[in-house]
């Protein structure tokens, strides 16, 4: 699906106010229109001022990423961004969500929550009156999601037909690689041993949001999913807050390390995509990730491009 760049701006004008708490709650064209914004700001082919709009970032975990590339994101747009850690704001010391969601609405203009539970995110959303943002949950990453198909999309053109093959935990990051992947058309394979498959409520909802065919499919050998694919993806074994299973984990995944005989099984032109951090020797080798393949820097890079357009679009500064 293409959008002229002219179309852009009117597509977009839907999210102005609008929050993004799952990849499924853009529709395809919308998610379309987002990746064009992003790229035109990327190339420089677009340039937008929101005149001191400010972000919120409440983050429950860790992030270097996230947290730096919306700051960027806002910095680059004219605004700014106020750190709303727990560990320093009375959220920490038991403040409801209730009243911190009401009373932050009334200083920002739009938050971004990294949380466990998506639950205490869907209660951000409905509390305060500003848009807010997953910036990563147990069930879902989203802004990760749209990084990864610019990254995608840059390489392969048009990202419809085309194979992305997740090997390893059925996570919050698999999740939304299957809900963005579906709207834009992307079959995506996840190859995962038993008992680490993505949620089956979200494979369903991926095969219902799938556009053009789109094929969503769930295998237990990595070499299946991989096979002929276009990009190959991981994610770290254990997440955040899943620490203590490290060992199991690492027992369970045995045989799903994104490694060269891995990579050789792909399209001879694949490219590999994992969204950081990474453990070499675990679920990604040393070799793929600093090889020729890798696109895994400019897969991080784009975090900021997208968060950017995001930003923009519900901020309805287009
Ligand atoms: N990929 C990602 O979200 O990285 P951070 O945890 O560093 O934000
Ligand atoms: N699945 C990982 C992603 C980190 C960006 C986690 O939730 O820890």
């Amino acid at each position: 699906m293409a959008v002229n760049p002219q179309g852009v701006a009117a597509v977009l004008a839907d999210l102005k106010g609008r929050d993004f708490l799952s990849c499924a709650d853009f529709t395809a064209e919308q998610t379309v229109a987002l990746l064009e914004l992003s790229r035109q700001l990327k190339s420089g082919d677009r340039r937008i001022d929101l005149g001191n709009r400010v972000l919120g970032l409440i983050f429950s975990k860790a992030s270097t990423r996230t947290r730096v590339s919306f700051q960027v994101a806002m910095a680059r747009l004219g605004g700014q961004t106020v750190d709303l850690n727990p560990q320093v704001t009375q959220l920490g010391r038991g403040e409801p969500l209730q009243d911190t969601a009401r009373v932050l609405s009334r200083f920002c203009d739009v938050i971004a929550v990294r949380t466990f539970a998506q639950q205490e995110l869907l209660d951000y959303a409905h509390w305060a009156s500003i848009p807010v943002l997953n910036a990563l949950t147990d069930l879902e990453h989203p802004c990760q999601a749209m990084a990864d198909f610019l990254t995608m999309q840059e390489d392969l053109g048009s990202l419809t037909g085309q194979t992305l093959a997740y090997v390893g935990d059925g996570n919050n990051v698999s999740h939304s690689l299957m809900l963005c992947g579906a709207l834009l058309g992307v079959n995506v394979r996840i190859g995962c041993p038993q008992g680490f498959e993505p949620l089956p409520e979200v494979i369903d909802q991926a095969r219902n949001l799938a556009v053009a065919d789109a094929r969503i499919e769930v295998m237990t050998d990595p070499v299946d999913a991989v096979r002929g694919a276009q990009a190959l993806y991981t994610d770290v074994w254990a997440s955040m807050g899943q620490e203590k299973e490290q060992s199991q984990r690492e027992a369970a995944f045995r045989g799903f390390c994104l490694n060269e005989d891995l990579l050789a099984q792909a399209d001879p032109n694949a490219i590999v995509l994992h969204c950081l951090p990474a453990h070499r020797g675990e679920e990604i080798s040393s070799g793929v990730m600093e090889g020729a393949a890798s696109r895994i820097f400019d897969q991080a890079e784009n975090r900021l491009h997208v968060q950017q357009a995001l930003l923009a679009a519900v901020l309805g500064g287009l």
